[in-house]
């Protein structure tokens, strides 16, 4: 017996009907507004990338589990981009001698990652991607950070919604070779503290002490209770001192909601200084948002001059998931404004006419023409959240004065011109 085709998407992607991707593009708009005040320019690129490019920096554990690899008919092995950063540094380095630095762009891509679908992760993902180029200092540092805040505001949060972590590979190191020196252990032990938030307070202790064994529990009780003035102690004091420069920084633009956090490593290996996550504190969604860091050496694998970067992801999906959470999705109206809906064929030629003229004054109009009983194409419109319907029947037709509904609040006014109708959707 020949299997039904399922209607439904492929396990861990979505499909976007209009109202989703309408929201979407509000929220992709929020984004490039921040990024596009600031002097981000946007660039894009294929999806579609050689393998090597992820296999050479990004971490074993996503190249090995996580990408969706094929080879393609002429035996080149490709991956659908997991993520955005090896592209833009290849991107950024096959043209770094033209490039005016300081290069800040920002893309809107989505991304493919073989994950076990769950909440805040799926297989296919749209990621902000933010990243200045060009600049040691940490001045790029505290951009990037301003710009993430300032997307958080622009998505309708408050200051207290959410904090921002921030710590240094550096430090972490440096605490590490307090305890270890074997290479292997040190890797291990930066993947554990990075899914520490994920773990049982049990299961994180057993880990730690099969990998240091009885200097497990001063481990522990170092990464629990470090703040920077006990950081400080022992790690360079460039990089604690460049921490609190970031937090004073921050505070003088009023971002007060920054703060340091020992725990936090991010995921890839290629971040080599700053990094700094972007935290949901709602007791319903506490969990990370968006993140990233400084990745000063991601482009010496095109054996390239050394490009210092800075950048971050944001994904739609913890996006939408804050917005549910605090309550803020915002109610969408349709792009189309007007509804035009001819009672009968005889007045469509009339329609059509209003329609032309609302749209030649820049107003996007449909026209209905199935006509179906009034209430049928009410509810439509309304339905579609097309906020204005014209109804056109042979009185209408007849007089060229026209009535309009507002199809939320049912408030009608008759009698009216073009004129008329474009003052009142003009508002
Ligand atoms: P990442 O931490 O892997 O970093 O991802 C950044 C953000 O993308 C996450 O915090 C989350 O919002 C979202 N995200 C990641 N994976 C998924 C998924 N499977 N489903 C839904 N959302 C997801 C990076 O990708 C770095 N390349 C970011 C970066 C840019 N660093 C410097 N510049």
């Amino acid at each position: 017996m020949k299997q039904e085709l399922s209607t439904g998407p492929y396990k861990g992607v979505r499909d976007f009907y209009p109202r989703d991707w309408m929201l979407q593009k509000w929220m992709f708009w929020k984004m490039a507004e921040v990024c596009e005040r600031y002097g981000y320019e946007n660039y894009n690129a294929s999806p579609l990338e050689p393998t090597e490019l992820f296999e050479a920096k990004s971490g074993q554990e996503i190249i090995e589990n996580e990408t969706y690899n094929l080879v393609d008919r002429g035996d080149r092995r490709v991956t659908l981009r997991p993520e955005m950063t090896p592209t833009v540094a290849r991107m950024v380095a096959a043209q770094s001698r033209e490039l005016p630095r300081p290069i800040r762009w920002y893309s809107i891509p989505n991304l493919f990652r073989y994950e076990r679908p769950q909440k805040g992760r799926l297989r296919e993902h749209y990621q902000l991607n933010v990243d200045i180029f060009g600049v040691e200092g940490v001045e790029a540092d505290i951009e990037v950070m301003e710009i993430g805040y300032n997307i958080m505001k622009n998505l309708g949060a408050k200051d207290g919604d959410f904090d921002i972590l921030i710590n240094n590979r550096k430090i972490m190191n440096t605490l590490f070779t307090q305890y270890t020196n074997d290479k292997d252990v040190v890797y291990k032990l930066s993947k554990l503290i990075d899914k520490k938030k994920k773990l049982a307070d049990g299961e994180f202790a057993a880990a730690v002490s099969e990998l240091l064994g009885d200097k497990a529990v001063a481990f522990i009780t170092a990464i629990e209770n470090s703040s920077l003035e006990e950081v400080a102690v022992f790690a360079n004091p460039e990089d604690v001192a460049k921490t609190k420069e970031i937090m004073a920084s921050l505070a003088s633009k009023g971002i007060t909601n920054a703060r340091f956090d020992i725990t936090l490593m991010r995921g890839f290996d290629y971040y080599t200084d700053v990094v700094f996550e972007f935290f949901d504190v709602h007791p319903d969604n506490h969990r990370s948002l968006f993140g990233g860091g400084r990745y000063n050496d991601l482009l010496d694998i095109f054996h390239m001059d050394k490009v210092p970067a800075v950048g971050f992801g944001m994904g739609d999906v913890t996006a939408r998931d804050f917005l549910e959470a605090h309550n803020i999705v915002p109610e969408l109206e349709s792009m189309t404004k007007v509804c035009v809906a001819p009672l009968s064929k005889n007045e469509l030629a009339f329609a059509e006419e209003v329609a032309a003229k609302l749209r030649a004054a820049g107003v996007n109009t449909e026209i209905d023409f199935t006509y179906r009983k009034y209430d049928r194409i009410i509810a439509s419109a309304q339905k579609k959240f097309v906020p204005f319907l014209l109804a056109i029947g042979e009185q209408e037709a007849a007089s060229k004065q026209l009535s309009l509904k507002q199809t939320d609040s049912g408030e009608t006014k008759t009698g009216l011109s073009i004129e008329d109708i474009l003052k009142t959707i003009h508002g």
